[in-house]
């Protein structure tokens, strides 16, 4: 039997268990627990996460909001190695995409590193465009590409809110 996959967003109980994929895949460079239990707390609407037939989880994209919804973010993008190159990763983003869109969020932006050739490949396909490399933006060597996706709509503010104004 083919093996089928869902996407729906995150709950906090699922914490744990996309930690547990960040650290398959990334190792002593993933984002503790603390980050994602966190993160699905307060931005849960925005994390998506893919399981399989079995409930098992098999990929995550944790995406954060700028400004109020101005801009999103792709903090995190994972897919198990099993289940790869099946469209996995690009249906988490594009239930990201989604969600900016229905908030009317500008663009949403995520930083690659500049020799991830699946990652780079899969941005473009769905539509981001490179707008800058930066050098170093990890420390010495760790370089990163910023890819956006414009998303269309009507921008929320016109300008970031100055907090000394009432
Ligand atoms: C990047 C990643 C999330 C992609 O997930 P995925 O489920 O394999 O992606 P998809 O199946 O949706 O692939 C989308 C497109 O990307 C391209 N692609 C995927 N894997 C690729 C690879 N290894 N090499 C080159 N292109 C690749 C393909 O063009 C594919 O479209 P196609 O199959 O129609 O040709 C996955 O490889 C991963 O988890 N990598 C490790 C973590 C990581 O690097 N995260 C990104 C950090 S910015």
């Amino acid at each position: 039997m083919e093996t089928t996959w869902q996407v729906g967003r995150a709950f906090p109980d699922d914490a744990p268990k996309v930690a547990n994929l960040a650290v398959n895949v990334w190792g002593q460079y993933a984002f503790p627990i603390n980050f994602y239990r966190q993160a699905i707390d307060i931005f849960g609407e925005s994390i998506f996460l893919a399981r399989n037939n079995d409930g098992e989880l098999i990929g995550y994209v944790v995406s954060l909001c700028e400004r109020g919804g101005v801009e999103g973010w792709i903090m995190s993008i994972v897919v198990a190695s099993d289940f790869r190159g099946r469209g996995v990763g690009s249906a988490l983003v594009q239930s990201a995409i989604e969600f900016y869109l229905s908030i009317g969020s500008r663009g949403l932006t995520a930083l690659i590193e500049p020799d991830n050739n699946a990652s780079l490949t899969m941005f473009r396909r769905l539509g981001f465009q490179e707008s800058e490399r930066i050098d170093d933006y990890y420390g010495f060597g760790e370089h990163v590409v910023k890819y956006r996706l414009l998303l269309k709509s009507e921008p929320l503010l016109e300008k970031p809110r100055d907090a000394f104004t009432l």
